[in-house]
């Protein structure tokens, strides 16, 4: 990946923070990725280190108690961490969108699903209302919707899953915005539907030139369409690398867990493997690293320091100590 070129979207040491009654959360403590343009991005991890909160920070959603409390969000440069409310309304849905984790919640059911696409584009954009209609169709059409005059009129429950996350996708797409995140797109649906989704998104990428985060704990979805991958653990980056690179050369003891645990294809293997011990709670980290209690491959040093993302070849980076000084221990 050429560092040289603009970033679509630059998160730096990103840290957001939830204020509780217990105690201070770090959700997301210190995160950086780099989004360059027509890239599509891959940040997975388990339930729980923070990936829906990296991305609700990017789009300036996050809720009380949660709070941007360090580092800067870029988007082509320009800095968008702390915008106001009226700033944020013209950026969010037309330069950079999202698709939820809830795709039924982010759908209002009581409304076709047409207008409602008409309605985020009659919002950032000055045009007539049967402009925007034929846009709206146009979209549909684009992200493979069938019958689009008649789908327009559809509501949201007379649509199947796969059609309802299209609804989604073209709603994202409408603005034609530099940067999607889509939050766990295919979850809900079946291996064959998300083999679709997958496609339209790569479409999107190389057509419109899109730049996508794709969260996902599927590390099959990621060999299937990120060029570029992120592993999260407990608000922390702890390896990222191209993606084959990552698939070649796995280096972090997580990471080498999580790709353990995709099942076998010839069907062998009747149970997951699963990453002993449990995610640790993020009120009570361990002084190390926040890997430590459950790594099979610590050495002293990790449980008494955190360590920094080492860089090991060019565009991949590791957080742990067997590889200080970019070699393995
Ligand atoms: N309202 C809240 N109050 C306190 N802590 C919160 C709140 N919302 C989220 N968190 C903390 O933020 C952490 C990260 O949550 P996030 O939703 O980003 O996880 P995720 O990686 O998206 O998980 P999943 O795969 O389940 O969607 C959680 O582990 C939780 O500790
Ligand atoms: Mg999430």
């Amino acid at each position: 990946m050429d560092m040289k070129e603009e970033m679509a979207l630059q998160i730096r040491d990103l840290k957001s923070h939830f204020f509780t009654s217990k105690g201070v959360v770090p959700a997301v403590d210190g995160v950086s990725i780099d989004v360059p343009p027509g890239r599509i991005i891959g940040l997975v991890g388990e339930s729980g280190c923070g990936k829906s909160m990296t991305a609700m920070s990017v789009m300036g959603l996050l809720r009380h108690p949660g709070k941007i409390v360090g580092g800067t969000i870029l988007l082509e440069g320009r800095d968008i961490t702390h915008l106001s409310k009226r700033e944020r309304s013209k950026v969010r849905g037309n330069e950079i969108s999202m698709i939820f984790q809830e795709p039924m919640t982010s759908l209002n059911p009581v409304y076709p699903v047409g207008r409602q696409v008409q309605e985020a584009i009659l919002l950032h954009q000055k045009v007539t209302k049967e402009e925007a209609k034929q846009r709206v169709i146009d979209i549909f059409k684009e992200v493979g919707i069938p019958e689009p005059e008649k789908r327009y009129y559809s509501y949201p429950h007379q649509l199947s899953g796969g059609l309802r996350q299209r609804v989604m996708i073209g709603m994202a797409m409408v603005c034609r915005p530099k940067v999607m995140i889509a939050d766990e797109p295919t979850t809900a649906l079946d291996v064959t539907i998300e083999a679709q989704i997958l496609r339209l998104m790569k479409r999107l990428r190389d057509e419109l030139g899109t730049s996508i985060i794709l969260i996902t704990h599927n590390m099959g979805v990621v060999a299937e369409v990120c060029d570029y991958v992120y592993v999260m653990y407990a608000g922390n980056v702890m390896e990222q690398a191209e993606t084959f690179e990552l698939f070649e050369r796995t280096e972090h003891p997580y990471t080498q867990g999580l790709l353990k645990s995709i099942p076998k294809l010839d069907g062998k293997e009747d149970r997951l493997y699963t990453i002993e011990g449990v995610v640790p709670n993020l009120l009570h980290l361990p002084k190390g690293c926040n890997f430590c209690n459950r790594c099979d491959q610590t050495v002293e040093k990790c449980f008494v320091e955190k360590p920094e993302l080492y860089e090991t070849r060019e565009g991949h980076k590791v957080r742990c100590f067997r590889y200080e000084g970019g070699v393995k221990a």
